[in-house]
């Protein structure tokens, strides 16, 4: 295929769903009970919705658009064929040019809005070059720090239903949507923080590899409309055949709980947590600022030799070293040029003048790191640097992995070991006060706490903001101090047990 054929596919996101999987979510949607006067299909493509529909709802009156104007003729090619256009009605329109809030008073209720928007994100928007944007960009209304890390990154899917559900809001009907499991569930934050009327939502996990050769998390979501109705708890199913949700989502505290009823049981633990969870060294350069060891010797990305002094090195795990807990050795070492967050890094050149010759030999490329969180700062800045980062002991988790398991860090020769910013940790005062915390941690009531509010799909499935959710001291409460000091004993003998209840009691 030609490289702007392939171009235009990623930028109109068009991957059209097979007729099969558009009959099973149309015979799902009547087998729930539901019969739509009207069907709107925002993005139809070449019509499988659309036929589906016909097949499944044959009273219905439905609109299709979709913005390729060749799509459009085929399917009024295939219903001419069928004689069945008398209550079909298909034009090429642009969805971010329609005003959908001064169509719906003319259209019959309830409505059923069915589709399968364009999966890509206004990030890959902007690589391709494309234009098929809204106007409109910060739907979340991100600012200053969250926008420029790219929080303020959105699916073109996302805005859609968003739009579609806001110009709906306070009529009767339902929204079903094949969208990657992300934007169904920032679909729903959104409706909660908007206070928009749904009364309960499902996501039935479909095979996106299967139908849409893409290797994500995906869903048919449905959201019902009903007036003056504020549920936004979602049922997940396992499949589009599944009669029973293997588990519920829902709100708590702003927060969208990923299992409500493992929530309910620990919710009590929620509160002020008494440790600051922080992140791990971001410098966004790993081939110049993370050097292998090999026979003895350093070496960067490039595969070049490094000889620099000892003083801005530091042993370092990566998220992978700690979620499959290789922390016996050191494989990696990192130039950490700053002691907190813009300080000045001139000092360098006097204090270890090969790392400063080092750092300016590469100089083109820390330069150019691309996030502005670098501009008008030191030259070589890093983030996610502090006091935490030089402590000797850590509590260490991966943020990528699929598993709640805390790791102990120690020292590597007396030198605190930092962590990449696919981390986080707990700085400890002592070995003590680190076993401690690993234990409690640790404990399955603790795990069991953190996996309510964890989304297993999503990129990163465990946040600094979840971490922090936990509140130490009730946390010690329900597993008992006892029972924390004997475990920590029986894992860590050489720990002074003294110096671990004197540490402990400060929690009650
Ligand atoms: C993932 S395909 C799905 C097509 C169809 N809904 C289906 O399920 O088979 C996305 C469709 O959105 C259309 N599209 C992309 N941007 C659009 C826009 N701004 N307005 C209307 N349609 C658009 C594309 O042409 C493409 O047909």
């Amino acid at each position: 295929m030609k490289n702007q054929k392939i171009r235009e596919i990623k930028e109109f996101g068009d991957f059209q769903t097979p007729s099969d999987l558009a009959l099973q979510i149309t015979g799902l949607i009547q087998n729930r009970g539901i019969n739509p006067s009207t069907i709107i299909e925002p993005t139809c493509g070449t019509g499988s919705f659309i036929f589906s529909a016909l097949e499944t709802f044959p009273n219905a009156e439905i609109i299709g658009m979709d913005i390729n104007r060749d799509y459009i003729e085929i399917i009024k090619k295939k219903l001419d064929q069928s004689e069945i256009n008398i209550k079909v009605d298909v034009k090429q329109a642009d969805f971010f040019q329609i005003n959908w809030k001064k169509q719906i008073d003319s259209l019959q209720k309830p409505i059923l809005i069915i589709g399968n928007p364009p999966w890509i994100t206004s990030a890959e928007m902007t690589v391709l070059n494309g234009q098929n944007l809204p106007i409109k960009t910060n739907i979340h209304k991100f600012s200053g720090l969250d926008a420029k890390t790219g929080k303020s990154n959105f699916d073109i899917a996302e805005w859609i239903i968003i739009n579609l559900l806001e110009s709906f809001n306070g009529y009767d009907g339902i929204l079903a949507m094949l969208c990657k499991n992300s934007v169904a569930r920032k679909v729903l934050t959104y409706c909660n923080n908007n206070k928009l009327m749904v009364s309960g939502a499902s996501m039935y996990s479909i095979d996106a590899k299967k139908y849409f050769q893409a290797a994500v998390d995906a869903c048919l979501f449905t959201c019902d409309l009903k007036p003056d109705s504020y549920n936004y708890s979602c049922r997940i199913y396992k499949t589009l055949e599944s009669k029973n949700p293997i588990q519920v989502i829902g709100f708590a505290n702003g927060e969208l709980i990923a299992n409500v009823s493992i929530y309910q049981k620990w919710k009590h633990l929620q509160g002020q947590s008494q440790y600051t969870w922080r992140s791990g060294i971001k410098h966004d350069c790993s081939k110049v600022m993370e050097l292998a060891k090999k026979e003895g010797f350093l070496f960067n990305g490039f595969n070049e030799q490094v000889l620099i002094e000892e003083e801005y090195l530091y042993p370092m795990y990566k998220s992978s070293d700690i979620a499959n807990n290789r922390l016996d050795d050191i494989r990696r070492w990192m130039i950490v040029p700053q002691k907190y967050i813009g300080e000045e890094t001139s000092v360098i050149k006097d204090k270890s003048p090969l790392t400063w010759d080092y750092l300016n030999k590469h100089s083109k490329r820390l330069d150019s790191r691309a996030s502005s969180i670098y501009k008008n700062r030191p030259r070589f800045s890093i983030f996610g640097v502090g006091k935490y980062s030089f402590s000797l002991w850590k509590i260490a988790v991966s943020g990528l992995y699929k598993q709640v398991i805390f790791r102990l860090i120690r020292p590597y020769k007396d030198k605190p070991v930092v962590l990449d910013d696919t981390c986080y940790l707990i700085p400890a005062n002592s070995f003590e006060e680190a076993v401690l915390l690993y234990t409690l941690l640790n404990h399955p009531v603790v795990k069991e706490f953190y996996t309510s509010f964890i989304h297993w799909d999503a990129k990163r499935p465990i946040q600094k903001r979840i971490l922090q959710y936990l509140d130490f001291k009730k946390a010690c409460d329900e597993i008992g101090h006892k029972m924390i000091l004997n475990l920590a004993f029986e894992n860590f003998p050489l720990a002074n047990f003294e110096k671990m209840e004197e540490t402990l009691s400060h929690f009650s």
